[in-house]
């Protein structure tokens, strides 16, 4: 009778543990620029365009040198992890991780030849 709280403990423990190693805290690594342009590929390039040259979308092209939220790293992950309501631009902030959305921010950027690339890029 009084192992059942403890063999509950455990369960609860482990069910504990799963949850912290499924976290994308802990998940998190730097993204090499390389896993950009992948991530860019799977999650982005259908609404942005190959080249992010998507005119036909509002807001959407990355080479118009139009940036209605701002063209630093930071406003542009700000965009990527929080979306922009009422359009298609959905928030990322549960899909990748924080240096995911940074990589992203970075190679975003780089479609857009009058920006000059930010450090690290
Ligand atoms: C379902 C379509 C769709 C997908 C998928 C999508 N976007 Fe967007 N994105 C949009 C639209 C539409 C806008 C324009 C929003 C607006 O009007 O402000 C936008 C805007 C943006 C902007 C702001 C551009 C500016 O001018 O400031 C950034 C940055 C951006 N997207 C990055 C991304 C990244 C990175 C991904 C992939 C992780 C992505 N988007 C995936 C539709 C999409």
């Amino acid at each position: 009778m009084m192992r059942i709280p403890h063999a509950l403990g455990l369960v609860g423990l482990s069910a504990a543990l799963v949850t912290l190693l499924a976290s994308p805290a802990l998940r998190a690594q730097p993204a090499a620029a390389s896993d950009a342009s992948a991530l860019y590929k799977k999650h982005c390039l259908m609404c942005h365009m190959a080249n992010g040259n998507n005119t036909a979308v509002k807001n959407a092209s990355f080479t118009d040198g139009v940036w209605v939220h701002g063209n630093s790293v930071e406003q542009v992950a700000t965009v990527i992890k929080n979306g922009v309501k009422g359009t298609a631009m959905l928030p990322f902030a549960k899909k990748l991780t924080d240096p995911e959305i940074q990589a992203l921010a970075r190679y975003v950027r780089g479609f857009d030849k009058t920006l000059k690339p930010a450090d690290g890029q």
